[in-house]
């Protein structure tokens, strides 16, 4: 869709939905959205204004939106529901819809998403550690982590590219072999366990006879590249570089990525801002260039912002108006 317009907007989101129908319907690739979640706060964008050398600049602070309803969880389950149903015929045959949410709704959202796109369409539940410092508890612990529930249109057609967090100090610990080209780990190239009670082929290789779990080919192939180690007693195995492995591949526990700090260059003010770095993971790995992403509670526009560095097309709204010129600012329109 080459004539496509990247869109924000101000608006219940349910409006919108409807109003843009036409172009958005079977489109999306990516859906990510980060609603309220019946917290029971009154949410605001703070602001300061700049100070000279004598003072601070004066603190400001914007009504943004109101996670507080009347009617409680009923009425916040019904507002969600007829919502994440009108998104659903938007994303195309092979797109995904991720919710962020918290314990608050997070089972009873999980419900309703279980009835819209069907239980074998769920994916993941994603757990994201979204503090360092939980609030002391009198009883029970101190919530540190939200949950992104990821559903598929259909989960047959859709597939994540593998994402990797950096090596920590623990994933670099079995890496404790060196050589010239670096510090390796070494790979188990026969049967082991289980594998061996199998009816497996035992054949010989460069000496030594044994149930190898690769080719002859294949072995050749490492072992003229000195990628083959050998051990005092003749075994081999295969040694991998800790600078050939991108890193460690990403499970549904995301405990690397940091909240924003007031200090952070993002750090806008607005109070439920999440961090670029947590949209980069999900447009990365869900989406490719060009794809269409949305976002139906912008917020401070995280996604949009990610979305568009990322060199994808994207549509944004979002029922506060402080919300909206945020996210203008924060894109320069
Ligand atoms: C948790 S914030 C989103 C934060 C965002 N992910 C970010 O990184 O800044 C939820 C947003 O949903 C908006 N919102 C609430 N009800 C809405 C509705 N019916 N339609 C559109 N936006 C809505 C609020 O104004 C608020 O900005």
């Amino acid at each position: 869709m080459s004539d496509w317009e990247n869109l924000i907007l101000y608006g219940d989101c349910l409006d919108v939905i409807r109003n843009h129908h036409d172009i958005l319907s079977g489109q999306v690739r990516l859906i990510y959205i980060d609603p309220p979640f019946l917290s029971g706060t009154d949410y605001t964008l703070k602001t300061r204004s700049s100070g000279d050398s004598q003072t601070a600049g004066t603190l400001h602070e914007k009504k943004t939106y109101s996670d507080k309803w009347e009617g409680g969880l009923q009425e916040y389950l019904e507002f969600m529901k007829v919502r994440l149903k009108a998104m659903k015929p938007l994303l195309q045959d092979d797109g995904s819809l991720w919710v962020h949410v918290d314990w608050h709704v997070s089972h009873y959202v999980k419900v309703i998403l279980d009835e819209i796109f069907g239980y074998s369409n769920f994916v993941n539940e994603i757990v994201w550690k979204r503090t360092n410092s939980p609030k002391a508890q009198s009883k029970g612990f101190g919530s540190q982590h939200d949950v992104i529930l990821l559903y598929a249109i259909d989960a047959s057609k859709f597939k994540t590219k593998q994402v990797y967090r950096e090596h920590d100090e623990r994933s670099r610990r079995p890496y404790s072999y060196k050589d010239e080209t670096g510090k390796f780990r070494l790979i188990e190239i026969e049967a082991q366990g289980i594998q061996r009670t199998e009816d497996r082929k035992q054949f010989e290789w460069r000496g030594r006879t044994a149930p190898y779990l690769y080719r002859k080919e294949t072995l050749d192939e490492w072992g003229d590249t000195g990628l083959i180690y050998t051990s005092k007693n003749g075994r081999y195995t295969k040694k991998q570089y800790l600078s050939d492995v991108p890193g460690v591949p990403v499970s549904d526990l995301w405990i690397d990525i940091h909240p924003v700090q007031g200090a952070s260059k993002e750090h806008t003010g607005f109070l439920t801002q999440k961090p670029e770095a947590l949209l980069e993971r999900i447009i990365a790995c869900s989406t490719d260039p060009n794809d269409l992403v949305a976002d139906f509670f912008a917020g401070s526009g995280t996604t949009a912002i990610v979305a568009d560095r990322m060199n994808r097309r994207w549509f944004t709204c979002d029922s506060s108006e402080a919300a909206i010129s945020l996210v203008k600012k924060r894109l320069d329109i």
